[in-house]
């Protein structure tokens, strides 16, 4: 069983929601489909079997936080699942290893499994940093116990249409799995598309995928599914 996550980011409405739900409804896969929505679309539930994920959740219990969403929130919504730490997060709202670990704690405690996202920039890559920062991050950002999940994302390869080759994507992967405590499963994500999705699952060390501009669309999510199942 494979992952397979969508991270909608900023984009979608509730029709938008609905209809991905009908064509996921319809669609057998042995793989494990998770759509990680905006929060406005994280009511309702569906029994499409379609797990549904956040895209980030409040280090905080509650109080006076203004605009933020709290885990305790999250789980009374349903919600499986929670990105933190996502590169776009790390760059436009400054989070720090610190704090996504405190995120990813509180949402173990309140029984949502945080999907942890580390990468590195196209510099580090460029100066052959990129596996020391990734080690970095994921033992600053990773919580001391419970269930989690980590993404490599590296961040020049999101949403830009480039991937890194299958021996770099090894090699990040393998020290992603040789530096956590225990084994958890591991995606890789970072312009996913139904062209590389298939070669990707197959490299060792990869449980699955994060897709972001590509699972908006059924006619570009779907292909992926197909292609991995
Ligand atoms: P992308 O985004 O698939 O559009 O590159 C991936 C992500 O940001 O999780």
């Amino acid at each position: 069983m494979k992952f397979i996550i969508g991270n909608w980011k900023m984009n979608g409405t509730p029709s938008d929601k609905e209809s991905m739900l009908t064509t996921l409804a319809n669609t057998k896969t042995k793989n494990k489909i998770v759509l990680c929505l905006p929060f406005t679309l994280l009511n309702g539930n569906n029994n499409c079997g379609i797990a549904i994920g956040a895209q980030d959740v409040s280090n905080h219990e509650n109080g006076a936080f203004t605009g933020d969403i709290s885990a305790k929130m999250l789980t009374e919504m349903g919600t499986k699942y929670v990105i933190v730490g996502h590169s776009e997060r790390r760059l436009y709202h400054n989070e720090t290893n610190e704090i996504v670990r405190e995120k990813a704690t509180i949402a173990i405690k309140h029984g949502i499994t945080p999907i942890i996202c580390v990468g590195e920039t196209l510099e580090e890559k460029n100066t052959g940093h990129t596996i020391s920062v990734i080690k970095k991050m994921l033992l600053e950002s990773i919580p001391e116990s419970g269930e989690y999940i980590v993404a490599y994302e590296p961040r020049w390869a999101i949403g830009t249409g480039l991937t890194p080759s299958t021996n770099e994507i090894v090699t990040a992967v393998k020290a992603v799995f040789d530096t956590l405590p225990n084994p958890r499963p591991i995606l890789y994500g970072g312009s996913v598309n139904a062209n590389n999705a298939h070669d990707i699952i197959l490299i060792p060390y990869v449980d699955g995928l994060l897709v972001g501009g590509a699972s908006l669309k059924s006619d570009t999510f779907l292909p992926i599914i197909k292609s991995i199942d």
